[in-house]
């Protein structure tokens, strides 16, 4: 049998692990079908104006342990974007596609799903973020690389805040979900961490923190993810929006650095991590979930199962239905943060 027509695009922020779901999908295709692998650039901005380069085993030769994306990626969203919609449909029918995957989190798999469900298109989606929010699936890659980066972070912020008797505020990313923070704290034994799921009490974090002190310790070490809500006045400020209405987050780390030496007078520093933990090359983890999702989804598109997403459930690999993989964002639960309570000593006890 003549083999498909494939597209692959990556949309949203990059991740780690990227490279490998393409070079998995490549390998699964050349080796066990005769397919074409049309890479689309710049997420769906590629399909809309039919900009791909195709995808070899030779031009993916030697991406697996790369960070970032070949395809590189960004936040079109074809719905926002007048007749769109119709050029997209318009390159898969010029491009003769059998099929399309996604590589994306909640906004890519979003448009996914309703190119999907709402113009038919044949389209399978692959689970990124290093946030780690996305429902359906257990885990997404580029999460362990991102939690590795953040707890390396602590622990070299550890060494420099107990020489110096300091109060260290780590920023990391998450914007609805404080995964990267609950797990960077836990791994990297944080005094404090703070998530979007629980709205800060900065009372509480500062009696935290004098109790430490006060039971002999010099310094602390606190992670905030940059989505999370403290006390009016201290909120991110949401600068610029993307076409998915997201605004740009970053800054709570320094105002409570800020909050917390003002309110405690012990010295307080803030470190933002930003992109570098979503930079560099993924985590052997990474890579390895990363391929088995671009496995699956390319059996996937064979196996004409469109409108699915590979996931991560008990351990598996399997499709699920997309609807369902974009209809809730995967939080942090009370018992999730409730590990973190217990050896952080929550609520503080005097
Ligand atoms: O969606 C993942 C994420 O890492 C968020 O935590 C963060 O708010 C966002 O990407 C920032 O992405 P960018 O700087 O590319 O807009």
């Amino acid at each position: 049998m003549a083999g498909m027509r494939i597209g692959v695009l990556t949309g949203g922020g990059d991740c780690p692990g990227l490279n490998a779901v393409i070079r998995a999908v490549v390998r699964t295709s050349a080796l066990h079908h005769d397919d074409e692998i049309l890479g689309f650039r710049d997420g769906w901005k590629g399909p809309i104006e039919g900009d791909y380069m195709p995808l070899t085993m030779e031009t993916t030769r030697g991406i697996l342990p790369r960070g970032g994306t070949i395809l590189r990626s960004s936040r079109t969203n074809p719905f926002k974007r007048e007749g769109g919609v119709e050029a997209l449909k318009a390159t898969f029918e010029r491009e003769r596609l059998d099929g399309l995957i996604a590589i994306g989190g909640e906004d890519t798999l979003g448009v996914a799903n309703r190119l999907h469900a709402e113009e038919g298109l044949p389209i399978v989606g692959v689970p990124k973020t290093i946030d780690n929010d996305l429902g359906g699936t257990e885990l997404t890659f580029g999460f362990d690389t991102a939690v590795q980066v953040a707890t390396d972070a602590i622990d070299r912020l550890h060494t420099t805040a107990e020489s110096h008797n300091r109060v260290l505020v780590l920023e990391v990313m998450g914007r609805h979900a404080g995964w990267i923070a609950l797990h960077s704290g836990l791994a990297g034994g944080a005094d404090v961490i703070l998530i979007p799921e629980r709205p800060v009490d900065l009372d509480e974090v500062c009696d935290a923190i004098r109790v430490r002190h006060d039971r002999g310790s010099f310094f602390s070490i606190v992670v905030v993810a940059e989505g999370a809500k403290v006390a009016e006045g201290l909120e991110t400020i949401g600068a610029k929006t993307d076409e998915f209405g997201h605004e740009r987050l970053g800054g709570i780390g320094e105002r409570l650095a800020q909050e917390i030496e003002e309110r405690t007078g012990y010295e307080t520093r803030a470190t933002a991590l930003g992109h570098i933990q979503r930079g560099g090359t993924p985590t052997a983890f990474d890579r390895v979930l990363a391929t088995r999702f671009g496995v699956c989804a390319t059996h996937g598109v064979h196996d004409g199962r469109f409108g699915t997403m590979a996931a991560l459930r008990c351990g598996h690999v399997e499709l699920i239905p997309l609807a369902d993989a974009v209809a809730t964002l995967r939080t942090v639960s009370d018992a999730n943060y409730g590990v973190a309570e217990s050896v952080l000593g929550l609520p503080v006890r005097r």
